[in-house]
């Protein structure tokens, strides 16, 4: 009995170190960046749905470090996001978070320069229209645990008030974009700052 209960109380403060110290807090969902199975990651990766014939849009950008000027090489990406009706569109014979994140994910890796691309679709609201149209997105450095940054939003979104504005905690930077267009594509431009505005970032 008195062996138990050393064993026990030696366990608690061991568990409640490690949620402390997280990286980026709790993220429930983030461990869904290493589900790209066999794919070999590269700085570039085109979602399914590209040439569904919804709007197409090019995320890109840089990845930097903590300093906002050294690209940051060897960063996993990960983003999902919602269809043209709204929802995280699922198959039906899904088995990890692609049960709620749905099919329109992918994922990068970046190389020296830093620089990723995501070929992807303009995402909707949920058809609550409650939220604005989002890209979740999530960030693996080599040498920290995983953790989600603010998503992207576009400016332009009337959902987008400017009370929800002034509560962003601008995670990696901010993540509210002007699009632009050209020639039918609708560019995205999201730079990272790693660890910006990230809880225990240097713990
Ligand atoms: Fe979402």
């Amino acid at each position: 009995m008195r062996k138990y209960i050393f064993f026990v109380i030696g366990l608690v403060p061991l568990s409640l170190n490690a949620q402390s110290t997280l990286v980026g807090g709790r993220c429930e969902g983030c461990e869904a960046i290493f589900e790209y199975g066999d794919k070999l990651l590269n700085p570039i990766d085109t979602l399914p749905e590209f040439d569904s014939g919804a709007p197409k849009m090019l995320i890109s950008g840089k990845v930097y470090q903590e300093d906002g000027k050294t690209p940051a090489s060897d960063v996993i990406l990960y983003v999902y996001h919602t269809n043209q009706k709204g929802v995280y569109p699922t198959k039906g014979n899904e088995k990890g978070w692609d049960r709620r994140h749905g099919y329109i994910r992918g994922w990068v890796k970046t190389g020296s320069d830093g620089s990723y691309k995501f070929y992807t679709t303009k995402p909707a609201s949920y058809p609550s229209r409650t939220e604005p149209a989002h890209v979740h997105i999530t960030v693996k450095e080599p040498d920290k645990n995983e953790y989600y940054i603010q998503s992207i939003e576009f400016d332009e979104d009337p959902l987008l008030t400017q009370a929800m504005r002034n509560r962003k905690r601008n995670r990696g930077g901010s993540g509210i974009i002007k699009l632009t267009e050209k020639n039918g594509m609708i560019f995205c431009q999201r730079d990272i700052i790693l660890g910006l505005n990230i809880p225990n970032y240097n713990k």
